[in-house]
């Protein structure tokens, strides 16, 4: 029990979590140090630590939708969900953050910005929302380009379930289609359960991180006001444009032609 870290060859808590070197990865760069840097190098490596999960899990998804594994993949997608809802409210703690504490060492950033966040944009392009003008803005960093680059080449979770979709005799390719298969689906829950159940999982994937980009706006606005971003953007101005993406697009344009004629229809 009183056996120091990294003697010995027995496993312990803190060897096998890496506890010591999870602990020095954070270098703050204030000088004299500013008290909410640690907060802020904290919270960030979070989010990424929670981002790498969460590909390693889309991944899986992937995978188990084109091996007509309906269920496995649900099940990873719950977990997805679970794991965004808390993404969503963490951006909070960083409110705790006084602006004036912020504008401490926030110079010192420049010109660093979550924008460069390669997770956050695998995470895009793994979803269902490439941008080659994003992919190419990673030109300068030769490891986060290749991950990106791979994945912007990889069919996207989006791709997988349409392929699916398609599998299932209720679409053929195109947009229409897309949308008209998701009616269906919608009107009858009990002839496609799973694929009922993993459309709602996905749209929820979608609105979760259009949740978090919204907190995260908010959350920026009250830290800076209209000032600009440290990566050149414009700031809120910047991010509010962002507000619109989306990763499944037809099965939120299916709500719109939803009718109760449809299951009336079908009756
Ligand atoms: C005080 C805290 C924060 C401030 C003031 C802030 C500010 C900003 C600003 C102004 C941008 C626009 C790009 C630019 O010009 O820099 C941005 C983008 C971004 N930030 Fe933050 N941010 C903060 C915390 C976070 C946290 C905790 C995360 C978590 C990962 C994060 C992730 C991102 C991402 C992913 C983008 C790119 C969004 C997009 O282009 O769709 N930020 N941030």
């Amino acid at each position: 029990m009183t056996q120091e870290y990294g003697k010995g060859t027995s496993l312990s808590y803190n060897k096998y979590l890496k506890v010591r070197e999870l602990i020095e990865l954070q270098e703050t760069l204030s000088e004299p140090k500013s008290h909410d840097e640690l907060l802020f190098i904290i919270i960030h490596q979070t989010y990424e630590l929670w981002f790498k999960q969460i590909l390693h899990e889309v991944d899986a998804t992937v995978g188990w939708i084109n091996e007509g594994r309906m269920f496995r993949a649900n099940h990873s997608l719950k977990a997805v969900i679970a794991i965004e809802r808390i993404l969503v409210k963490q951006i909070h703690i960083l409110e705790t953050m006084a602006p004036i504490g912020f504008l401490e060492f926030r110079d010192k950033l420049n010109p660093a910005s979550g924008f460069q966040s390669m997770q956050f944009r695998e995470l895009e392009f793994s979803s269902g929302a490439k941008d080659e003008r994003i992919l190419n803005s990673f030109k300068n960093d030769d490891f986060a380009f290749e991950r990106l680059s791979k994945r912007f080449d990889s069919p996207s979770l989006a791709d997988a379930f349409w392929a699916l979709v398609e599998r299932q005799g209720l679409a053929s390719g195109s947009h229409d289609e897309k949308v008209a298969a998701v009616v269906e689906i919608l009107t009858h829950p009990e002839t496609y359960p799973e694929l009922y159940n993993m459309q709602d999982l996905l749209i929820e994937h979608d609105e979760l991180i259009v949740a978090w980009r919204y907190n995260h706006i908010q959350m920026v606005e009250r830290m800076l006001g209209m000032k600009r971003g440290t990566g050149g953007s414009e700031g809120v101005g910047y991010l509010k444009t962002t507000l619109g993406k989306k990763f499944f697009p037809e099965l939120w344009e299916a709500r719109t032609y939803l009718t109760v004629n449809s299951l009336k229809d079908a009756q």
